[in-house]
């Protein structure tokens, strides 16, 4: 979590242009922010709780330096307050530090710095606390490494002292990259922050250490030794991460779905007949990923299974470390994630490769850590996806997924095709007609306190990633069900006027969820359909193309519309819902 920004270079204003940069990253995480610089022969630091897009431009216009270092805050160890916002800054006020992860040691070296010398309750005021104390025996790359040598945890951290024109910086699981410009130097954990003055970078990859000075210097965290990076230029358009004419970036997102399907099937086909091998020789696979992208996993089984005729077990990666028994080196473990970033997804292919299981992984962000430590990776080409609430990604993982299955099957063209066309019936169905009727249905169960989905085969996952999609930005109580359990207990908390979304695809199961839908109808029910066919036991009827076994991916678009009408029509900011971040790199 948490977004890092930090410059060196040859502009005077790097205290405003962080704070730029961070509100381009506020996505990460965005209960707290701060910022600090070297002024007038001091440690400047400006901290304070909320958010940092409302933070007015030019509002350190006065205060000119050369070199800043800045974050936004998502809460691990320590409530929200301003004593706890970073940058963080040794006793003496020289040593100032932003930092993303978790130190789990940190109550070891609390102990023995003695607790009276901490300012705050966070986790990360050891380091600075530590590098300050070393910083008395030692010149400060010194310090810096005896510190990091002391860590335990994953993290990502950038320090500057006080007299030094310098920044370091350090990664150990968490993001951070380096944006090379023209005598200048962007740290960031993402690279959108810094697109609009370079688009050339140095990933920083773990145990390595950087030290941004007139030039930049890599450095292992193991050896110690100097190491050259290959500098990488990225193919992205400022304006894509962008807002644009949209409200929330959540609806700009929704909509590009009319043209991301198909920028997920733009694959280089000797690669996807690598990875098709690969599968194919697999002997165990599995899939993982969290929340979301989990959800796709879930649905990915289904389409493996009814097209490619293979079976996979799907695990949310935060519980596939036990999975382990299972691992041999002829495994093969697929992993789904927008951001690339997820620390659980990172553990479970830690576990996976400790016993020589090979990785494969779709990820939307190119570079990204979960794509570079990985044996196979393919791009689902979504382009960048700000608001917190997964959706283009979302669909683009379940076209890449269900053309991996065609493509098993040695049906990569016909996949092609088929997943085109639905890619066009999306964009016909993304009509103002189609957005209106979805807010109006919004405004009549705004109101609820809890809300049920059912569905059931490929789109029992899109049930629960509907919840998902309508908890996260709307806080209303949403939960999903296969729809053959109701009966088995959830249907007790059905009662007059509980709306119920029933998903209902033209397929084999189409009988067996109508008849569970009526069975919620009985009971009181607001039926909300979604399904090609209208139906009598809908009070809503949600129209989708009929697009045969793609149907998850045309189903799950009117919910992602539904959960944004919920969010605004009740007056939150669905782009940063509350306790969550974009990307989650902690465990
Ligand atoms: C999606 O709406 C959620 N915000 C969340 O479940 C997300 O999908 C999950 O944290 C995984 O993120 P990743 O795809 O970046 O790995
Ligand atoms: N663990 C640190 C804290 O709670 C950093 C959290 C973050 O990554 O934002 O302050």
């Amino acid at each position: 979590m948490c977004g890092i920004f930090a410059y060196k270079g040859k502009r005077d204003t790097s205290l405003d242009l962080v704070v730029k940069g961070l509100q381009k990253l506020e996505y990460r995480g965005y209960d707290s922010w701060g910022v600090a610089s070297e002024i007038d022969d001091n440690i400047f630091v400006e901290k304070s709780t909320g958010k940092i897009s409302e933070v007015k431009e030019g509002a350190f216009a006065d205060k000119k330096s050369h070199m800043a270092i800045g974050h936004t805050r998502w809460a691990t160890h320590g409530g929200v307050t301003e004593e706890n916002a970073h940058p963080h800054l040794d006793g003496d006020g020289e040593i100032a530090i932003v930092h993303n992860g978790i130190i789990e040691n940190f109550q070891e070296i609390r102990d023995e710095l003695g607790h009276g010398i901490f300012k705050s309750e966070t986790d990360t005021e050891v380091i600075a606390q530590l590098i300050g104390k070393y910083r008395k025996e030692m010149d400060f790359k010194e310090a810096v490494l005896k510190t990091i040598e002391r860590l335990e945890g994953r993290y990502a951290i950038v320090v500057m002292n006080k007299g030094e024109e310098f920044l370091i910086a350090a990664r150990r699981g968490s993001p951070l990259i380096v944006g090379v410009g023209e005598d200048e130097y962007f740290l960031a954990s993402d690279i959108p922050a810094f697109l609009e003055y370079t688009q050339d970078v140095n990933y920083l990859d773990d145990n390595e250490l950087v030290v941004v000075d007139g030039g930049i210097e890599f450095f292992s965290l193991e050896t110690g030794e100097k190491i050259e990076k290959r500098l990488v230029n990225i193919d992205w358009q400022a304006e894509s991460a962008e807002k644009g004419d949209y409200d929330h970036y959540m609806l700009k997102e929704i909509m590009e779905q009319k043209e991301t399907i198909l920028r997920a099937l733009n694959q280089d086909e000797d690669q996807i007949n690598t990875v098709v091998e690969a599968i194919k020789n697999a002997r165990g696979t599995f899939f993982s990923g969290c929340g979301t992208a989990g959800k796709v996993c879930m649905t990915g089984e289904y389409f493996f299974a009814a097209i490619a005729d293979r079976h996979v077990n799907f695990q949310p990666a935060s519980e596939f470390p036990i999975y382990h028994h299972f691992l041999r080196p002829e495994s093969l473990l697929v992993t789904v994630s927008q951001s690339g970033e997820t620390a659980d997804v990172l553990e479970a292919m830690e576990v996976a490769k400790s016993k020589g299981s090979k990785v494969l992984s779709l990820v939307n962000v190119e570079g990204s850590t979960i794509s570079r430590e990985s044996d196979y990776s393919l791009l689902i080409n979504a382009g960048p996806e700000k608001a917190v609430a997964s959706t283009k990604a979302t669909t683009s993982q379940l076209a890449l997924l269900l053309l991996l299955a065609y493509a098993i099957k040695g049906q990569l063209q016909e996949g092609r095709r088929h997943l085109s066309e639905v890619g066009s019936q999306i964009n016909d169905m993304l009509n103002p007609r189609f957005l209106t009727y979805i807010k109006e249905v919004a405004e009549k169960v705004k109101e609820a306190n809890d809300l049920y989905i059912i569905g059931k085969a490929e789109n029992y996952p899109m049930a629960l990633e509907a919840a998902i999609k309508i908890q996260e930005v709307s806080y209303i109580h949403a939960q999903g069900f296969p729809a053959g359990e109701l009966k088995h207990g959830p249907i007790a908390l059905i009662t007059e006027g509980t709306p119920c979304l029933s998903i209902i695809a033209n397929d084999e199961v189409k009988a067996d969820v109508i008849n569970n839908t009526i069975e919620l109808k009985s009971r009181g029910a607001y039926i909300i359909g979604i399904a090609p066919e209208n139906n009598d036991v809908f009070d809503e009827w949600i129209k989708v193309p009929d697009v045969g076994v793609a149907s998850p991916l045309v189903n799950i678009i009117p919910i992602q519309l539904l959960a944004y009408y919920l969010s605004t029509l009740k007056g939150l900011d669905p782009d940063m819902p509350r306790n969550l971040a974009k990307s989650v790199t902690v465990k």
